[in-house]
């Protein structure tokens, strides 16, 4: 067996990448499309769409690295010749074609991993090593942008795919001639026709093209930037900025969201009355919730069921304990009321205040999430983490 190729014949390295990539390809394309068509109408949709996805990901990471090594592969050898040089216009399809696919197989994983990266979410890439990439910041308009290049350029993929199969078949049914086997067996075939220099830049500056009509259509440059949280009103402390966070497990990996709309009425002060130091009123408009690319289905009668619980409210007591303090008192969340401790740090400097606090909630006992019996695609911990800066007034 030739491992290299020449002028008139693929070597049995071009023919492994091509065949691996080719089937890695197709599988993706066909993951990524049934996945993209699962509408998510109960637990076991959502799951079954996850697994798809999670697949389509670590198959389509897996395409990415061998088309790397098989284009510095290319890099290094001879390319077979166009088998029909007399034929200017196919010769000049095919090989057009051909260029799609050399950048198709780089650009459309690539911008699929970013989007992947940039959230913190759905479906998680099948393998140890984390889910983030150098240099892709935690962005919901990164992951935007590069959702919808995805999107677009996958649509050039399976354009260039289906020419190309096409132009395969009218080689082997039609023309009979070389052009399958030499890919297939490593059949020598052609004469000595060099290749046209054209068709390679159509193919960058198509793909240029649609990169920039993508920029320009995309929704995220329209701007729809998240809401900075929102000024509140105190009783005697305004909160000037603040965060409510919170964690869990999805699909095994741990997932972020946060709120950017809530308000907070504080009374505090640093010596008790009656073993208590104030009191504390959080309401949280759940509409404004982020969580990756899940936050549609968090909002969702499902999980937080915002369109008939648009609010979650936290009222408690402040008390002394330990080193800190602890907020005991009620949460209602998804018209539910349960008894929540929150402990907290808490420093005052002046007339300025800043605290941290964390508690873990158990999803089921609020109804969150009930067809989701056990904790394979989402957690029962949820650790809700609040931070925030105020000012004594
Ligand atoms: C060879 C590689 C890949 C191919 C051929 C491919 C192809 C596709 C296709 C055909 C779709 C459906 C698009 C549609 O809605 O019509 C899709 C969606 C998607 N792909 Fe890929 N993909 C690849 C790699 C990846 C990778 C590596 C990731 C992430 C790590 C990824 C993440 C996604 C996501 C998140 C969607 C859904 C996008 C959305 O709903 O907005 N893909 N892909
Ligand atoms: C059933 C599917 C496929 C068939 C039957 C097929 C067949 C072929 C054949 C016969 C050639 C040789 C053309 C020639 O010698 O002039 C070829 C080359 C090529 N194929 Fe495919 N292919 C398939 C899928 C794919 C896919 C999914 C990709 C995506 C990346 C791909 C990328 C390429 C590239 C880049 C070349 C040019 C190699 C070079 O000369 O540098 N093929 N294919």
């Amino acid at each position: 067996m030739t491992l290299t190729n020449t002028p008139r014949r693929y070597g049995a390295v071009a023919r492994a990448f091509h065949w691996t990539v080719a089937l890695l390809i197709l599988t993706a394309i066909g993951l990524g499309l049934v996945a993209n068509g699962i509408a998510l109408t109960d637990a076991a949709s959502a799951a079954r769409k996850a697994t798809l996805f999670s697949w389509h990901k670590t198959l389509g990471i897996t395409a990415f690295l061998l088309a790397v090594l098989r284009i510095l592969w290319a890099l290094t050898q001879a390319r077979p010749v166009p088998l029909h040089p007399a034929r200017r216009l196919e010769t000049l399809a095919a090989e057009g074609v051909h260029w799609m696919l050399y950048v198709s197989m780089v650009a459309v994983p690539l911008t699929g991993w970013v989007h992947h990266a940039a959230l913190d979410g759905f479906a998680p890439i099948l393998w140890p090593f984390g889910q983030g990439l150098p240099f892709v910041p935690k962005s919901e308009s990164v992951a935007q942008a590069a959702g919808f290049l995805h999107w677009a350029f996958t649509k050039l993929l399976i354009a260039s795919v289906l020419l190309h199969i096409a132009g395969a078949l009218k080689h082997a049914l039609i023309d009979r001639d070389g052009t399958l086997s030499r890919m297939l067996t490593g059949h020598e075939a052609g004469g000595t026709a060099a290749h046209p220099r054209g068709p390679a830049f159509v193919a960058v500056a198509l793909y240029a093209a649609a990169l920039a009509g993508a920029l320009v259509l995309n929704p995220a440059a329209t701007g729809q930037a998240a809401q900075p949280p929102q000024a509140v009103a105190g009783d005697n402390w305004q909160v000037g900025q603040g965060s409510i966070a919170f964690r869990l497990r999805q699909m095994g990996a741990e997932v972020e969201g946060s709120f950017a709309s809530w308000s907070a009425e504080i009374t505090f002060d640093e010596t008790p009355v009656e073993g208590r130091n104030g009191r504390v009123r959080v309401t949280i408009d759940m509409a404004s919730v982020a969580l990756g690319s899940v936050t549609d289905q968090a909002t969702g009668a499902e999980f937080f069921d915002v369109g008939t619980h648009p609010t979650a409210v936290f009222e408690a007591g402040i008390l002394p304990s330990g080193d800190g303090y602890v907020a005991e008192g009620t949460l209602t969340l998804r018209g539910v009321e349960r008894p929540v401790t929150l402990p907290f740090t808490l420093t005052v400097e002046g007339d300025r205040a800043t605290m941290a606090g964390e508690v873990t909630l158990d999803r089921r006992d609020f109804g969150i999430g009930a067809g989701y019996a056990d904790e394979e695609t989402v957690g029962f911990a949820v650790t809700v983490g609040v931070a925030l800066v105020a000012t004594r007034g």
